[in-house]
């Protein structure tokens, strides 16, 4: 299950990104091993294997297994899945908006070297509000800040 906290922080942010005019979706939550397997198969089977793991988690690696993950859509159900979702309006909001909420754009553009992942602006993972600030302030990953916290 997505956990607690995580589903509290997120009814908290869809309901500012109402306030704001703007319809927020969730997607994909929690995911248990064997969804996330049939999930990975059918990526690899679509895509062959190095290109299927730049977009999707082996089963037992996924954030969506953990409770702390969550794909987001826009209310339009636009680009849902797809790059072109970083321009609908729940992504940008998001984009500017997640961390006051804990969340964080797990897998931005530019750092698939160092997340091991695509961009994915529809993948938000809960870190609480203090991570999520400062990792958003210094535009980094959640490697780097694992690596060298403030
Ligand atoms: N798409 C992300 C990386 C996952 O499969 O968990
Ligand atoms: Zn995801």
């Amino acid at each position: 299950m997505i956990y607690p906290t995580t589903v509290a922080a997120a009814e908290a942010m869809f309901t500012a990104a109402e306030a704001d005019g703007v319809i927020i979706t969730l997607v994909s939550g929690y995911r248990s091993f064997a969804t996330q397997a049939q999930i990975h198969d059918r990526f690899v089977a679509d895509l062959g294997l190095p290109a299927a793991e730049a977009v999707s988690a082996p089963p037992g690696h996924s954030e969506h297994q953990t409770g702390w993950a969550m794909d987001i859509g826009d209310g339009s159900g636009a680009c849902s899945f797809t790059t072109c979702f970083a321009d609908q309006p729940a992504a940008t909001w998001a984009a500017a908006n997640a961390h006051r909420f804990g969340f964080i754009v797990r897998y931005p553009a530019g750092s698939e070297q160092i997340t091991g992942y695509s961009y994915e602006p529809w993948h938000l993972r809960f870190v609480g509000v203090e991570a999520a600030a400062d990792i958003a302030a210094r535009r980094i990953t959640l490697e780097d800040f694992l690596e060298a916290p403030r």
